[in-house]
Formats: structure tokens, C-alpha cells, sequence
């Protein structure tokens, strides 16, 4: 397990409007902060607007003149990168909202900052993946995304690259917390997370109809304010950017969907340095220093209904692709956006049918895909969906476009909460997807219980790998689950226990992805497998008897079997976790991953396997093992023989020996 650091010092590296506000908030939450900028006159400039908030949160009563006095002297400023990170627990990164400048200054705090230290980027919309590769720690690199301005907004966004140590990110909700926000675990790193991929879709919209010439700004702009918005969309543009706008598109055009790149109009006026405010024009003329606003009606040609429905459509996809929970969706907009409600709850109030015809109609009208319904409200399960009994992720957002780094893959449905694909090279892939770190309730067992027989069946696969979704394996049972009885909480036990032996026993060979952690029900999930490989830090053990329960899905069983009665007592009866590489060394985990990703691992080594042994030997070795330390030596001395026997008539085993012979690679067949 990676060492959790008591983070006291932290360096905000950018001090521009959400750097030096950022950097303000840390320093009055008790934090030692170092604010870095590249550029003096943007240190000037951010100690300045700091010195001022300081002074009006005093004037406010909000701080005491000793707590200003104390935040002031928690902070320094400084432009040598070097020395600004050098003693940091925590950097976090606020320059420009560009890839390339990210990833090099990534790179740059990467080698002069503590090897411990977590780095945070406080982007809005890149994936924190692509910003953790260009550091030698993506297991410590994680997004801390703010809101504007930070002082006042609540909302803290915490996202996991594809590598981050689930601590990493676990440290930093509590840091969040202590600076008085509230953080919002984001599940799976995915181009604007979850507000922002809320709002590109409403940004893409209001683009498409200036392009259309639907209606001006002010038409627009009057409707909303109409609807009890206190600006309206191409105000709030001018005020913030109209370049901000334009950027979110073009990244979430390159990052997720080309269709984001149909919107023409804040492009060019970006081109044009029609910026709004801070160019004095925008879609309105800002030299007064407010937007002057031509007074004219508000239009008809679009409706409140058009902006629920893009916003609900969005919140689904975000579900069905394992981003955010529904609940986290809501509390996500309704802070992050500074609404009374979000997408969720008007979703309650509409039905599906009502929905789907709005999505349909605006996808024809546009022209545009994105605003076409997703899947679940395709097929009449908004309602799973916005109340989290949808399995995330399914088929089609699986495959989204933009997803860096994956083979193209072929998948079958979403399972539940677990997915099943199809790799290249008859391997197949389990994954658990479950927020709560993957825990196992009962739909996760049906779909467990589903597939192995679906894969028990099917000659095109010879090996499976069982794995977690993100970076953690499984954390066990879920146990917020209610059970009224201790009947049926036995049930739940036996039921488990057989999935995990049907499992067991499937003819294919089986191959557990341990990371992040693999405890209790999920050891036993692992333990169920024939191989087991793991990443060096991975959490392992059985906290059953810290919480008054037993192993009771076969862990009590198979652990002995598996190390000998001494070390499967020291783990159960202590509850000590240990993690990869002592497990490696124990024998309980059979190839250890130190570094890179160990799914990636786990899929080469599949497809190895896959090709290399023997389909039907493998199905009766696995008998062998299993069935033959359950009976006397002798009858396990019988099966073997009539295993051999059996294996004499196979082509494989011809196959197997010629290519033998031949030196060359045998090319099994599987009969
Ligand atoms: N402004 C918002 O509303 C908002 C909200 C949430 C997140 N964000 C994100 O926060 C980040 C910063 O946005 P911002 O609005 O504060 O930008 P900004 O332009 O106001 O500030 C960026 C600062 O970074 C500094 N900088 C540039 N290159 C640097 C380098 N190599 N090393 C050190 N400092 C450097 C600049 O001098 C500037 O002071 C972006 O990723 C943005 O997407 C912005």
C-alpha cells in the first residue's frame, strides 16, 4: 500500500483566476500554501486580489483579523517552479486549460517535487490519464477539480486517472472536505467529468442555433432570464470567454464525439477576438464594462424542455458509462452550476416517452447524433437509469469514441453490474462496475452467475480475466444490503458461494486482476480463479471478523487449500491486509505486475494462454485439480489415467505433438 501523507503543504502552480482563489482558500483553511507563477506581473496581480478577498472576508466577519493575519502568513509566492514544489505534500496545477503546456509543466513539477507528493490538476475537461503519463507517479495523480470562483463554490470534483491509487483519491475528498467543500467522487475518467460534460452538450446546442440563425443572442438570452436565470447563456459567455466555449468544444470534439465540432460560430468569433468582456466585444458590446443588451422579445424558437432534455440525455450516458452515480450527477450540477435542481430531478417529473420524442426531434433538427437519445431512454429505461438500476457501462458507451488507450473491442450487453467483453484472441473479459468500489450485491452475483455459464458455453473463448472496473479489484460484499432475516442472509451466503464454485469449475482458464483492493467476497471472487495476478500495492486480505461475520463465499475453505492451514489462519483470524508482492510470495498471487497497468498485463498474458494452451487439456486439468483434492489418491490417480485416455483421441493432442516434433507453434483447435 502506498503511504498516505498528512498533507500540511501544498503549492498551487498558476496564479490566474482559479490558481490565486484556489491558493486563498487552502491558505484560510489552516493549509501552508506557495503559489507559482511562471509570469511577475501574474504573482502581482494574484497577491493583490488575495490580499483583497482576505480583507472582505474580514470586513464580512467571515475571518477574524488574527485568522487573516494567520492565512496571509501561510502564504508565499514564488516564480522558480524547483523551489515552489520542492517540500509540497500536495501540488496543484491551475495553468491554462492546454494539453501540450499541461503535460509539460506536469513533467517539469513531476521532477522537482517529493516523490510522495499527490499532483492535482484543476482542469475542466481533459482527461487526467493523458496528464498522469507524462509524470513518472500516475498512481499519484489524480484531478482536484474546482469551481469559479473557488472561494465560493462548494462543489470539488475528485477524479481517479486509469492508474490512481484509490488513497490518492481518498486523500484528497478528505483534503476537499477540509477546506469546507463538498467532493464529488468522480468514478471514471472521462472528458469533462461531470458537470462539464453536462454543459458541453447545452454549449454545443446554443452554438448550433446561432449557426442556424434560429435566433440572436438577445432573443435567446430574453427567454432564459424569462425562465428565472439571472443571465442568459451568450451573456454568461461574453462574461466568462467566448474562447472558453469555443476551447470546450474543440477538446470535447477531439476527446469524445467529432459531432461537438459541428458548432461553428463561437469558433470564428474567437478567431475574430469577439472574447466578450475582456475584449470589450462579444455577442454584445461590453465597453461600458456591462453587456449592453438589445431590448427585444424573447424568442419561441426554442424551449425550456430543449435544455432538460439535453441535460437528462447527458446525466444518462454519464450513468450508463460508469462516470458518476445519479445521485452524484444532481449534486454535481445543482453546486457546480449553482442551480436549485439538476437533470435528475427533472427527470423524475418526465417520462420517458416525453423525453425521447424531444431528443429525437432535436437530433433531426440539428443534425447532431449527440443530441440523440442514449441507449437507456432508447429503450425505455431512463427511469433505472436516473435511479441507479442501470448497469453502467453498457455496449454503446463503451465503444464511445475518444477512449485513449483502448483496442477496439467487441462487447457484448451490459450485464448488470458486471460487463462482459469480447477480446481479440478468444479471450473474454469480466469486469465488476459498481460504484463503492465494485462491491458485490446480489446483481453483481446474477451477473456473475449469468456469464460463467454463457462463457461455460462457448467455444470461441478459452480464457477469461475477472477484473474490476478503474483501479480496484472489488472491496468486497456490499453490506449495506438489507437482509430481514438470517435466513435469507444465509441464502445470500450459499448463493455466493455456489457462484463462486460455479466459477471455479468453469472449463476455461480464469485469470483475477487483483488491484486497488481485493477483500473479502472480492479475495474469494480471486480466489475462485486459477491464476491470480496482482500490482505490487493492491490491499489483500479478509476483514470478515473485524465486522462480526466469516469468510462465507468459500474463502474459509479454498484459502487453506490454497496456503496451508498456518497463513490462511494468520489472514482470516487476524484480518491483516498485505498487498502484492507479499501475497506473490506466499504463492497466494501467481505473477506480480510492479508497474504499468496491470489489465493490459493481464489481457497479454490471456492471449498468450489462449494460444498456447491446449483448450480441452486445460478443461480436464482443471477437473483434475479441483475434483481430484476432494477424493482419495487412488481414485484421483484413475481420473488422471482417464483424462490421458481421453486426451489420446483429440486432435488437439496430435496437433500438439507434431508441432512438438515439428518445432513449430501448435495451432489447437479445441477438440
Ligand atoms: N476559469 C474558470 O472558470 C475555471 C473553472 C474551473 C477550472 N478551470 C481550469 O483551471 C485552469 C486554469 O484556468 P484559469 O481560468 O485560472 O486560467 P488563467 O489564464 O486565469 O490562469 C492561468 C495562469 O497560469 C499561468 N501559467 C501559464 N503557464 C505557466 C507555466 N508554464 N507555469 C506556471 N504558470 C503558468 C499564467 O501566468 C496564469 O496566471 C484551466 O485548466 C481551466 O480549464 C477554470
Amino acid at each position: 500500500m502506498l503511504e498516505t501523507v498528512e498533507v500540511r503543504k501544498v503549492t498551487v502552480v498558476g496564479a490566474g483566476d482559479m490558481g490565486h482563489g484556489i491558493a486563498e482558500l487552502f491558505a484560510v483553511s489552516g493549509f501552508d500554501v506557495t503559489l507559482m507563477d511562471k509570469f511577475p506581473q501574474a504573482i502581482e496581480k494574484a497577491k493583490a486580489r488575495i490580499s483583497a478577498s482576505i480583507d472582505k472576508l474580514v470586513e464580512r466577519g467571515k475571518l477574524t483579523k488574527e485568522q487573516a493575519d494567520a492565512a496571509r502568513s501561510r502564504m508565499a509566492y514564488s516564480g522558480d517552479m524547483a523551489k515552489a514544489v520542492s517540500q509540497a505534500d500536495i501540488v496543484v496545477e491551475a495553468v491554462p486549460e492546454s494539453l501540450e503546456l499541461k503535460k509539460s509543466v506536469f513533467k517539469d513539477i513531476d521532477e522537482h517535487a517529493p516523490p510522495g507528493a499527490i499532483l492535482a490538476s484543476n482542469t475542466s475537461n481533459i482527461r487526467i490519464s493523458d496528464l498522469a503519463a507524462a509524470t513518472s507517479r500516475p498512481d499519484r495523480t489524480v484531478g482536484m477539480h474546482f469551481f469559479n470562483p473557488p472561494m465560493v463554490m462548494k462543489l470539488v470534483e475528485v477524479i481517479p486517472g486509469a492508474k490512481t491509487d484509490p488513497a490518492v483519491v481518498q486523500e484528497l475528498v478528505e483534503v476537499s472536505a477540509k477546506l469546507g467543500r463538498t467532493p464529488v467522487k468522480v468514478l471514471r475518467d472521462s472528458p469533462g467529468f461531470i458537470v462539464n460534460r453536462i454543459n458541453a452538450a447545452d454549449t454545443l446546442f446554443f452554438c448550433l442555433v446561432l449557426d442556424k440563425g434560429m435566433a440572436t443572442p438577445a432573443e435567446v438570452d430574453g427567454f432564459a432570464k424569462g425562465q428565472g436565470l439571472p443571465m442568459g447563456p451568450y451573456e454568461l459567455l461574453d462574461f466568462v470567454g467566448v474562447d472558453i466555449g469555443a476551447d470546450s468544444l474543440a477538446y470535447f470534439a477531439e476527446a469524445l464525439s467529432p459531432e461537438y465540432g459541428k458548432g461553428k460560430t463561437f469558433a470564428r468569433m474567437a478567431k475574430e477576438g469577439l472574447l466578450g468582456k475582456k475584449t470589450g466585444k462579444g455577442f454584445y458590446d461590453w465597453s461600458t464594462g456591462r453587456a449592453q443588451i438589445p431590448d427585444v422579445a424573447p424568442t419561441d424558437k426554442i424551449s425550456i424542455m430543449d435544455i432538460f432534455a439535453l441535460e437528462i440525455n447527458e446525466a444518462v450516458k454519464l450513468v450508463e458509462e460508469g462516470v458518476a452515480g445519479p445521485e452524484d450527477i444532481e449534486g454535481g450540477v445543482t453546486l457546480g452550476m449553482n442551480r436549485p435542481f439538476g437533470p435528475i430531478a427533472v427527470a423524475k417529473d418526465l417520462s420517458n416517452a416525453e423525453v425521447k420524442s424531444k431528443l429525437e426531434e432535436l437530433a433531426a433538427k440539428f443534425d447532431c447524433q449527440i443530441f440523440a437519445p442514449a441507449r437507456s431512454i432508447s429503450e425505455g429505461r431512463m427511469r433505472d437509469a436516473i435511479e441507479g438500476r442501470l448497469a453502467p457501462p453498457t455496449e454503446k458507451s463503451a465503444a464511445a469514441p475518444g477512449e485513449s488507450g483502448q483496442s477496439p473491442k467487441e462487447q457484448s450487453a451490459g450485464a448488470g453490474a458486471v460487463r462482459l467483453e469480447r477480446l481479440p484472441g478468444e479471450v473474454a473479459k469480466v469486469v465488476l462496475n459498481r460504484p463503492k468500489l465494485n462491491t458485490i450485491n446480489a446483481e453483481i452475483l446474477d451477473g456473475l452467475d449469468r456469464i460463467a455459464t454463457e462463457l461455460s458455453n462457448d467455444p470461441e473463448v478459452r480464457v477469461v480475466i475477472v477484473t474490476g472496473e478503474g483501479a480496484v479489484f472489488c472491496a468486497g460484499a456490499d453490506l449495506s444490503q438489507f437482509f430481514s432475516t438470517s435466513v435469507a442472509f444465509m441464502e445470500f451466503a450459499r448463493k455466493g458461494a455456489r457462484i463462486m464454485r460455479k466459477l471455479s469449475e468453469m472449463p476455461k482458464l480464469t485469470i483475477a486482476v487483483l488491484k486497488g483492493y481485493a477483500l473479502g467476497g472480492g479475495l474469494e471472487l480471486a480466489l475462485s480463479c486459477d491464476i491470480r495476478v496482482a500490482t505490487d500495492n493492491v490491499e489483500i486480505g479478509f476483514p470478515e471478523l473485524t465486522r462480526g461475520l466469516v469468510p462465507a463465499w468459500s474463502g474459509s475453505q479454498r484459502l487453506p487449500k490454497l496456503l496451508g492451514v498456518s497463513q490462511a489462519s494468520f489472514l482470516i483470524l487476524t484480518s491483516e491486509r498485505i498487498n502484492g508482492r507479499r501475497a506473490y510470495e506466499l504463492g497466494l498471487v501467481n505473477r506480480l505486475v510492479p508497474s504499468g497497468d496491470p489489465d493490459e498485463y493481464a489481457e497479454k498474458y490471456a492471449a498468450q494462454l489462449a494460444s498456447s494452451q491446449a483448450p480441452v487439456a486445460v478443461m480436464l486439468a482443471k477437473k483434475l485439480i479441483n475434483k481430484g483434492s476432494e477424493v482419495p489418491i487412488d481414485d484421483g490417480l484413475e481420473m488422471e489415467a482417464m483424462a490421458a485416455g481421453l486426451l489420446f483421441g483429440t486432435a488437439d493432442l496430435k496437433e500438439g505433438i507434431s508441432a512438438f516434433l515439428g518445432k513449430r507453434k501448435a495451432e489447437f483447435k479445441g477438440k
